[in-house]
C-alpha cells in the first residue's frame, strides 16, 4: 500500500473523489491511535457533511470502524442471537419490553447499551433506575447471564468501535453528526462489533430524532441495511414515528414502569402493539415461523407472564431488585409534581417530543452536562394523546421532580410544546415503513 497522507484524503472528499479502501482503514487506523490529529479529522468529518461518501465508502467505513476494537462472538450459544437498535427517541423503552420477550421464546438477546443524548433518553439510566441494578457486568458475568436468561443489557464496553467513540466526540462539537453516512457508521459499527446474526432497526422519524422526515430516514434504514448484508448478517429496517413521545411516560423510573404494565399485559396501546410487532420480526428473521405465527408467539409469551419473568429474572442476574415487577411502588419517584392542565377545549394536534423531551432533561431525567447526576423519579407522564378532545381545565400530564424550581422551568416548554387545536389531526400511523428481506 502506498503511504498514507490524510491531507490527501480531506482533499479527495473535499472534492468529491472516492476514498480507496486502503486509505479509510488506515484513516481509521489513525483516528484510532491517535496518529491523525483531531484537527484533521474535523476537517474530513465537514468535508463528508458537504458531499457525503458513496455506498462503498460507507461500508468500508462502517467495517474499519467495527474492527478498530474488540468484535465479540456468540458461538457459544445454542440458538438464534438477535439484536435491536433505535436510532434515538423519547419514551423509547422498547428495549425493555422486547428482550424478554424475544428470550421468553428462546432468542438469545445480549444487549450493550447506552446513555441518554441530549433530549433523547437511554436504556441504561432507565434499567440503572431499578433499585440496586447495575449494567457495568463483566464480559464473563454478561454471557453467564444470557446463557441463563436469554437477555442481558450492559453498558457497552469502551472496546466496542473505539475509533466511533473518537469520532463521534468530535462530531458532537463540530456540527458534523448530521450526516447520513457518518450515521450509518456509527451505529452499524457498533451492532455488527456486538456479533448478532439478526439485527433489527428501529429508525425514528420526525421532531425528537436525528431524522426529521421519510426521505432521510429510508435512506439511512438502507444504507444500515446495505452495511449489515456485507457483513453477512440479516437485518430489518422499521421506519417508527417519533412526532410524537412513546407511549406515556417520559423519565427513567417512569419508563421502567410503564415497560411492566405492557409486560402484564397491557398491549392493547401504540407502545404495547410497537413492541408485539418488533418482537414479531425479530422472531420471524431468527425462523421461528411466519410473520403471523411469530406475532402469535410474542402475544403469548405476554399473556402467559413468561416475558415478566424473563425481566424479573435479568434483573436479579444484574442485582436489581425483582420484586420491582410485583409492586412498581419499589421504584423510585420524585418528591414534587404539578399537573398541566387544558387552557382551551379541542383536540391535542400536536405533542413535540424534542420539546418534551428537553423539559424532561430540565426536570432532572437527563444530563445537560456529561457529568450531571440524573433524578431517577423524574419526568412526565401523559394524560392525553396527539388526536384527544380535551376540554379546558382537563389534565394534559403531570410533571414530577425534586424541587418546585425544575417544575415552573419545564412547565412553559412543556405548553408549547403540547398544541390543542379546533380541528381534529389527521390520524398518523406509528409505523412509517418496514424495509426487510419481505418487502425487497
Ligand atoms: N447514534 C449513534 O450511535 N451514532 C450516531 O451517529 C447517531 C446516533
Amino acid at each position: 500500500m502506498s503511504e498514507f497522507h490524510m491531507t490527501e484524503c480531506i482533499r479527495k472528499t473535499k472534492e468529491q473523489m472516492p476514498l480507496t479502501p486502503d486509505e479509510i482503514a488506515a484513516l481509521v487506523r489513525g483516528v484510532t491511535d491517535g496518529t491523525v490529529p483531531d484537527y484533521q479529522t474535523a476537517a474530513w468529518l465537514m468535508a463528508v457533511c458537504f458531499n457525503g461518501l458513496t455506498d462503498a465508502e460507507t461500508a468500508q467505513l462502517t467495517m474499519s470502524m467495527r474492527d478498530s476494537g474488540q468484535v465479540m462472538h456468540w458461538d457459544m450459544l445454542s440458538g438464534p442471537v438477535a439484536d435491536k437498535h433505535s436510532t434515538g427517541g423519547v419514551g423509547d423503552k422498547t428495549t425493555l419490553i422486547l428482550a424478554p420477550i424475544a428470550a421468553a421464546c428462546g432468542i438469545y438477546m445480549p444487549k450493550m447499551s447506552g446513555r441518554g443524548l441530549g433530549h433523547t433518553g437511554g436504556t441504561i439510566d432507565k434499567l440503572e433506575s431499578i433499585p440496586g441494578l447495575t449494567t457495568a457486568l463483566a464480559p464473563d458475568e454478561f454471557l453467564a447471564l444470557v446463557k441463563r436468561t436469554g437477555c442481558a443489557v450492559a453498558m457497552q464496553t469502551g472496546n466496542l468501535a473505539p475509533a466511533d467513540k473518537k469520532l463521534y466526540a468530535l462530531r458532537d462539537v463540530t456540527e458534523t453528526v448530521n450526516s447520513i453516512p457518518l450515521i450509518c457508521a456509527s451505529i452499524m459499527s457498533k451492532k455488527l462489533a456486538t456479533g448478532a446474526d439478526h439485527i433489527l432497526l428501529d429508525v425514528k422519524v420526525g421532531s425528537g430524532a436525528f431524522m426529521k422526515n421519510d426521505t432521510d430516514a429510508a435512506e439511512l434504514a438502507r444504507l444500515m441495511r446495505e452495511a449489515a448484508k456485507a457483513d453477512g448478517r440479516q437485518c430489518t429496517a422499521i421506519l417508527t414515528d417519533m412526532d410524537r413521545p412513546l407511549g406515556r411516560c417520559i423519565g427513567n423510573a417512569l419508563e421502567v414502569r410503564e415497560a411492566i404494565g405492557v409486560l402484564r399485559g397491557d398491549t392493547d396501546n401504540a407502545l404495547g402493539q410497537l413492541c408485539i410487532t418488533l418482537a414479531a420480526e425479530i422472531l420471524r428473521m431468527s425462523g421461528k415461523g411466519d410473520a403471523e405465527t411469530c406475532r402469535h408467539m410474542a402475544e403469548q409469551a405476554v399473556s402467559s407472564g413468561a416475558a415478566l419473568q424473563r425481566f424479573a429474572q435479568m434483573i436479579e442476574g444484574q442485582h436489581g431488585d425483582p420484586r420491582v415487577t410485583e409492586d412498581l411502588s419499589l421504584l423510585p419517584q420524585s418528591g414534587c409534581s404539578r399537573v398541566l392542565r387544558a387552557e382551551a377545549d379541542g383536540y391535542i394536534s400536536a405533542m413535540n417530543s424534542e420539546e418534551i423531551g428537553r423539559a424532561g432533561v430540565l426536570l432532572g431525567a437527563g444530563r445537560m452536562t456529561k457529568n450531571d447526576t440524573i433524578d431517577p423519579g423524574a419526568g412526565i407522564v401523559l394524560c392525553a394523546e396527539r388526536g384527544d378532545a380535551v376540554r379546558a381545565g382537563d389534565a394534559l400530564l403531570t410533571m414530577y421532580a425534586d424541587r418546585e424550581q425544575q417544575l415552573d422551568e419545564a412547565e412553559q416548554k412543556l405548553r408549547n410544546a403540547v398544541v390543542i387545536s379546533e380541528e381534529k389531526p389527521a390520524p398518523q400511523p406509528l409505523i412509517h415503513h418496514v424495509f426487510s428481506d419481505m418487502t425487497e
